[in-house]
């Protein structure tokens, strides 16, 4: 047992139909109350240049639950992301508007740094993924365990953090990397990992901190379908396990196939939450989505299971691809080194 392992949380709905038994008596309205949210955001809003990116009233993320944050491209979802994880800062109220609010587990996170925000126990991972190219996949997970901000620190700025705890932590990121079937690669460069698997090393990093909450953003764009089912698959049991997630996702067959909610986003603001089978349903969930994208996948069933191969073919090339590079990177490396060490 290592020493940051989650508790019993008595508040959980580790039961998931218990959760979504309490999900089916919320209203399903945008900003809806929840029975037991973990996060609550309040009067959040970030303009870029003219444009309202995010402007969101109220919302609520149950605890527990896996809720799916959809809506066209430049909805806002990735800056509502940044917003909420310290990684941008909202905008000052105008006239007499309120003042932004969000709390996580009762905290407020208003003017909290990214590396802090991570350590209350709010993770995130990004759309473009963060996982650094020239270190290895355990060097990754090991920086993963201390710091959330993405941002390279030299091996020399984070390596005396691990005295003493470096063999608990290296035993927590070997079982996470068992479970996301990266561990035979655990000295490899992450920048040799193919498209698919950065998205689950980046996964696997962000859950080092065994955070109560993970967000993430379309973790499954770039995966090849045989990695999606096993993301699907990991989502699901970290969710069983006590992490509650919030995950961006264009997909609606993913979207529908694990969500317990979902909220909607157009323009910046909420404009539908429901259960994942009503909410598409919604009219004004479809004129967000025609206004935009009128190709928009709304969730016919022609996506999943299809062309597996020719999908693995493809991300083979990319990793031979990626391993020439890395290796002509490692040469250039030796030859500037020479060979002592
Ligand atoms: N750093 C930025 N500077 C200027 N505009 C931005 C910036 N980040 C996002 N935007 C704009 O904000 C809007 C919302 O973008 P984003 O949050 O990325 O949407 P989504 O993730 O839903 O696709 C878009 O119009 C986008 O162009
Ligand atoms: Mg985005």
């Amino acid at each position: 047992m290592t020493d940051n392992q989650k508790l019993i949380d008595p508040d959980y709905d580790y039961d998931r139909a218990e959760l979504r038994k309490k999900l089916g008596a919320v209203d399903e309205l945008p900003g809806s109350a929840k029975p037991n949210p973990i996060l609550t955001v309040d009067s959040i809003t970030r303009r870029f240049g003219g444009i309202a990116a995010v402007d969101v009233d109220h919302l609520e993320v149950q605890k527990g639950s896996i809720t799916a944050l959809i809506g066209p491209n430049g909805a806002g979802k990735t800056t509502f992301f940044n917003l909420l994880t310290g990684f941008d800062i909202p905008d000052k109220p105008q006239g007499g508007a309120a003042k932004p609010r969000w709390e996580f587990q009762g905290r407020s996170l208003v003017s909290t740094s990214a590396y802090k925000v991570a350590r209350t126990g709010m993770v995130r991972t990004f759309q473009l993924t963060k996982a650094l190219s020239a270190m290895t996949v355990m060097d990754n997970m090991l920086l993963g365990s201390q710091q959330q901000t993405g941002e390279l620190l030299s091996r020399s700025a984070i390596w005396p953090i691990w005295r003493g705890k470096e063999k608990v932590i290296r035993a927590q990121a070997e079982e996470l990397l068992d479970r996301f079937k990266l561990l035979e690669k655990k000295d490899d460069y992450a920048g040799s990992l193919s498209g698919g698997q950065r998205k689950l090393l980046e996964m696997a990093r962000a859950l080092m901190s065994n955070p109560a909450m993970i967000m993430l953003d379309e973790p499954m764009a770039g995966v090849n379908p045989a990695l999606t089912q096993s993301l699907l698959g990991h989502i699901q049991n970290l969710r069983d396990t006590g992490t509650t997630v919030l995950f961006v996702e264009h997909d609606m067959h993913m979207v529908r196939f694990i969500s317990d909610w979902v909220v909607v986003m157009a323009e910046g603001k909420l404009v539908a939450e429901g259960r994942p089978g009503n909410v598409m349903q919604n009219q004004a969930v479809i004129d967000a989505y025609l206004g935009s994208h009128h190709d928009q996948d709304l969730g016919d069933d022609a996506v999943l299971n299809e062309d597996f191969d020719t999908a693995i073919a493809e991300e083979d090339v990319e990793l031979a691809k990626a391993e020439e590079a890395v290796e002509a990177y490692a040469e250039s490396v030796r030859e500037k080194e020479g060979d002592g060490d």
